[in-house]
């Protein structure tokens, strides 16, 4: 029984313990380096549809980078809260996730319906978090 006890507090111990991440970007690299570049592979998929194996497997690199870089914003401190923030990262995820899954069965028409989803995640989390988002001026004026 105290053996038990001592298997409970060692694995409480270990899941308080901080997780070995070591974030490289701050925020501002990570929307872009990673997910500006990736987005626009997807957003502007028409303007150069993939031809050959080699464009599939590029398409495939974005998408999947995209998805995966809505858990990177999930992580550690990056994570604003453990509310609005995380639902938006996933909106990331699941966009990022739907477009993978398009591409990886090579389907142009697919990935092009990812878009509005994916505009969404962008543009929710933007409303919610980014700074002067809403009060920027437009650009073309
Ligand atoms: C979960 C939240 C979240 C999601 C989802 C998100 N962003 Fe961001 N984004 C931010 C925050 C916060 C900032 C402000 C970062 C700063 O200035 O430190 C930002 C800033 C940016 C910037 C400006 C960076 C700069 O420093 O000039 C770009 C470009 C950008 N995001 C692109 C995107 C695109 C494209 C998507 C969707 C494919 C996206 N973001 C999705 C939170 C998010």
């Amino acid at each position: 029984m105290r053996k038990l006890a001592l298997v409970f507090v060692a694995a409480i111990v270990l899941a308080q313990s901080p997780a070995p991440f070591q974030p490289v970007g701050n925020m501002s690299q990570l929307m872009i380096d990673v997910i500006y570049p990736t987005s626009d592979a997807i957003f502007y998929v028409e303007r150069t549809p993939p031809k050959n194996e080699q464009d599939w497997s590029v398409l495939r690199t974005n998408a999947l980078t995209l998805a995966e870089s809505g858990n990177l914003l999930m992580m550690g401190t990056r994570a604003r809260d453990q509310g609005d923030w995380i639902k938006d990262a996933k909106m990331l995820v699941d966009a990022g996730n739907a477009a993978y899954k398009a591409a990886r069965a090579k389907d142009l028409n697919a990935v092009v319906a990812v878009n509005d989803q994916l505009y969404a995640a962008c543009v929710t989390c933007h409303q919610q978090y980014r700074p002067n988002y809403r009060t920027r001026l437009p650009e073309k004026q």
